[in-house]
């Protein structure tokens, strides 16, 4: 069955790695991130947007992820990403997902607590782990739009505050990542992330897991990044692999052909990113 984030999460934080969690949004990319992590024995995070839940349906994604979960040795956690609506991750909570983020990083910080307090009651109950945003991740994840100027770097007193308030177990502080692929290199804030990680015990996550040099992924997850997110680089490298084979062959019409090359192409990428977050073997 699909497990909680939590344990795996503590265990990552505690061993000085990270456990990566991949956004997918169709079977075959559920199975490539799960077979990647089977071939590393490495704990596995999948995960979906809103949008993809509204595009599949939870209890589709939850039935896949729990056949996935059923059919390996490595713990395996269902998560969804990015939510600000508090009926949704109730409803997936109900379809059997096993983690769920509440985002209400937009608001002000007592209406943030408000609602991710809120969340990590009704989660509690069901054995559900909660993850909450502080500060505000910039760039573009489905629909949430956060222009670089409008982005907001959290800070450690209040990542603090904010984590007794509420009693949330996962936190993800923006440290200077962001969605999609960077103009350039991030900029991260390293020295932030030390002194966040040195008032929250709790497990931290990096957002924005694409295009950060490999370099600078070490250092956050040595800082206490223990949750890494992968979502555009896994989207490109998936559709480009499709995009060579009709450049090849534009009378290519069989689904299991290129859909089976693009999974091929994702477990790698896949595989190379449990690998750099430090995972491979600990499952
Ligand atoms: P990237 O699209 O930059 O990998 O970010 C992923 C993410 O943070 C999902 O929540
Ligand atoms: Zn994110
Ligand atoms: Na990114």
């Amino acid at each position: 069955p699909l497990v909680s984030s939590a344990s795996m999460l503590q265990a990552a934080r505690a061993g000085g790695y990270a456990v990566a969690a991949f956004n997918v949004h169709t079977l075959e990319m559920l199975q490539a991130v799960v077979e990647a992590a089977n071939e590393l024995r490495s704990p596995l995070i999948i995960q979906s947007t809103v949008g993809t839940v509204k595009h599949l349906g939870p209890d589709y994604l939850a039935a896949a992820a729990t056949v996935a979960a059923n059919r390996s040795q490595i713990p395996i956690a269902l998560h969804l990403d990015h939510c600000t609506d508090f009926e949704l991750i109730v409803r997936c909570i109900r379809a059997g997902y096993t983690s769920v983020m509440i985002d209400a990083s937009h608001s002000p910080f007592e209406e943030n607590v408000r609602q991710t307090a809120k969340v990590v009651e009704v989660a509690r109950a069901a054995g559900v782990n909660v993850e909450a945003e502080l500060g505000r991740v910039g760039g573009v994840e489905d629909d949430i739009v956060v222009e670089e100027r409008d982005a907001l770097l959290a800070d450690p007193d209040e990542c603090a505050r904010f984590v007794e308030l509420t009693g949330v177990p996962t936190l993800a502080p923006a440290i200077g990542t962001a969605h999609g692929i960077y103009k350039g290199d991030p900029n991260i804030d390293f020295d932030r992330i030390g002194r966040i990680a040195s008032k929250v015990a709790e497990p931290l996550v990096l957002h924005g897991g694409s295009g950060i040099p490999d370099d600078q992924v070490r250092r956050c997850v040595a800082l206490g990044m223990a949750k890494m997110n992968v979502a555009t680089e896994l989207r490109i490298v998936f559709t480009d692999a499709i995009k060579a084979v009709f450049a090849g062959n534009p009378d290519e019409n069989d689904p299991r052909s290129y859909m089976t090359r693009a999974k091929n192409a994702l477990r790698e990428a896949a595989a190379a990113k449990i690998r750099l977050c430090g995972s491979a073997g600990k499952a």
